[in-house]
């Protein structure tokens, strides 16, 4: 238990202090949501959105959800909200979602190409491997864009270069490709902050 709550806090504290990557930018806006296709997971699951620690406190006692505890914690208290796929009581899959102009849960968040006003950025989503390839990341992302996106505003995601999987599940979701961001931060120095749309 203490290992577990060492270990969250200083994955925290690593992407604060060190922070690289190339990442693709993805994103949904509201003008993009009425071609969002209509997706269903292809087993029977639910979906549950948490906003808050009372929210949250329902659900600790589940073994997937303890082991993420301090982080879903600390994102919650930043205002972000918790989405959760459940199959036959259990959760598969989840995915956490940022106002960005009140919290930047990576630096490179920061970059000039997230900031339009209030923005979301979507991170530190998975889907738990014995289910996987069900439809099930794609569907969490398309139910975020409907429940969020208001006029003029935009809903991001980033992935990492090489993560094909993650790249089709978040294009299969309808986002579109906006650019490749390159970046390098340590401590408080930037070393690189380049971006490039992609036309
Ligand atoms: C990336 C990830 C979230 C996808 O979750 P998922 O629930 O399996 O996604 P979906 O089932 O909605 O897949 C969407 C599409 O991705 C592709 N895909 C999914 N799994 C795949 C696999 N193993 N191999 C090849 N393509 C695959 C398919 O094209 C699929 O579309 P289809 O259902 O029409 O065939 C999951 O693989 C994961 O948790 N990976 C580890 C963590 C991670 O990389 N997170 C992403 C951070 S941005």
């Amino acid at each position: 238990m203490v290992l577990n709550t060492t270990l969250s806090w200083l994955s925290l504290l690593k992407h604060r202090i060190y922070c690289n990557g190339k990442k693709y930018v993805f994103c949904m806006s509201r003008g993009n949501l009425a071609g969002m296709p209509d997706l269903r997971p292809r087993i029977e699951c639910g979906c549950e959105v948490v906003r808050d620690l009372a929210g949250l406190e329902r659900h600790t006692t589940r073994p997937e959800i303890k082991k993420e505890a301090i982080k879903f914690k600390y994102y919650l208290r930043q205002g972000c909200q918790l989405y959760l796929m459940f199959y036959q009581n259990a959760v598969v899959a989840y995915a956490v979602v940022a106002r960005l102009n009140r919290f930047y849960p990576y630096p490179f968040a920061n970059h000039a190409v997230f900031k339009g006003g209030a923005d979301y950025l979507v991170f530190y989503g998975q889907t738990f491997p014995e289910y996987r390839g069900l439809g099930i990341n794609s569907y969490i992302l398309t139910q975020i864009c409907k429940n969020n996106i208001k006029d003029g505003e935009r809903i991001f995601v980033t992935s990492d270069w090489g993560n094909l999987v993650s790249h089709k599940t978040i294009k299969k979701a309808g986002f579109k490709k906006l650019g490749i961001l390159k970046y390098i931060k340590v401590g408080f120095i930037t070393l690189q902050a380049d971006f490039k749309y992609i036309p």
